[in-house]
């Protein structure tokens, strides 16, 4: 008989990386099972939430114990109750609700197959299908909905934070729900946006637009930011969450009609994720870099990435403001 020694170390991490696997979809079952707004409304017991959902006990006590863990709840006298992050993120009626995204990751949830394929696939394309095929409302709600939910918390500080006293007109690229036009327009009554965004999704951005009451300064423009032209009559130009998408070649494509669009001392700013130069944090944009590569072409970028692709184009005066947790805008000047 082999006498095997203890290991050195434990191992836990691979326990809390396997159990971590129960995370994500204990979120999203609990947010559309109404659990936040249950709980919202009165907190309550294990057995109570129980009742409510036709549960056994033991799978209430289960997903009551990982939303607590993980700080999406807070029990008190057996009795569970929202935490800030649950109440400011994950009730309906808040304007700050991550549904959208939550509603659009359980439609299309990740499995160990689906990554293997994703990694060993090298010429991936972004899934923007509507800009080439018969558009799928139902997708394009959703997406535009999980981009909004997403985007919007940090377009509130991105429009707070970062420095837009010389912009008067912004040319929001691929806008999306014009999460950012209408945060940046809201914070900043002299600047007037225009979002450019494919046919397909134009109608929902004017929705997301009338509903924050901004149709007088925030417009859309119906464009596909490959083929048509960019107009030269903006001064600034924004891309949140766009470069991220593409290849770096279609990157360099972009910004570089972006540049020739823009006129003399005019602005680009660029709004995203950002990955630490070592490509190993902080773990969230890790996280995201590997979203890239199971949903688009693109991958996250590096600061000096950026300034490399903005500096190809002929960008100069490059700037970082940190806003939103991982997220930076960047904004350079056409000298
Ligand atoms: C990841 S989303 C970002 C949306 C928004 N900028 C934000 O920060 O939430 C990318 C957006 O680019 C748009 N898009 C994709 N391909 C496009 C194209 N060829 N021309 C114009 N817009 C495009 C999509 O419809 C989508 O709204």
């Amino acid at each position: 008989m082999t006498d095997i020694k203890a290991p050195g170390c434990d191992d836990k991490l691979i326990w809390n990386t396997w159990m971590s696997m129960f995370n994500f979809p204990a979120l999203t079952v609990a947010a559309e099972l109404g659990l936040f707004s249950l709980l919202h409304k009165n907190p309550a017991t294990s057995d109570v939430v129980a009742k409510e959902f036709g549960f056994e006990l033991r799978a209430a006590e289960a997903l009551l114990g990982i939303l607590t863990s993980l700080g999406y709840l807070i029990q008190r006298d057996k009795k569970f109750y929202l935490t800030d992050v649950s109440q400011y993120y994950l009730i309906p009626e808040s304007p700050y609700y991550w549904g959208g995204m939550l509603k659009l990751m359980s439609n299309f949830p990740l499995h160990h197959s689906v990554l293997m394929e994703a990694l060993k696939k090298n010429d991936a394309n972004a899934s923007y299908s509507w800009a080439t095929t018969k558009p799928n409302l139902e997708m394009i709600k959703m997406f535009t909905s999980a981009m909004h939910s997403m985007t919007k918390p940090a377009a509130l500080s991105a429009a707070k934070l970062g420095d837009f006293s010389s912009v008067k007109r912004l040319l929001d690229v691929g806008g999306g729900s014009a999460a950012m036009s209408t945060a940046i327009a809201q914070q900043h009554p002299h600047i007037h946006c225009t979002i450019m965004e494919l046919p397909a999704v134009a109608p929902q951005t004017e929705e997301y637009i009338a509903k924050a009451g901004l149709t007088d300064r925030v417009n859309v423009i119906h464009g596909d930011f490959f083929k048509d032209s960019f107009p030269t009559d903006y001064d600034t130009f924004l891309f949140s969450h766009v470069l991220e998408d593409w290849k770096e070649e279609k990157c360099l494509f972009l910004l570089k009609r972006c540049f020739e669009a823009l006129p003399q001392g005019g602005r680009i700013y660029i709004h995203e994720p950002i990955l630490a130069e070592t490509k190993d944090s902080p773990a969230v944009s890790v996280g995201f870099a590997m979203c890239m590569v199971w949903w688009s072409e693109g991958k996250v970028l590096t600061i000096s990435e950026i300034t490399q692709l903005l500096q190809t184009v002929g960008f100069q005066d490059i700037s970082v403001t940190p806003t939103h947790g991982h997220i930076c805008l960047i904004t350079a000047c056409k000298p």
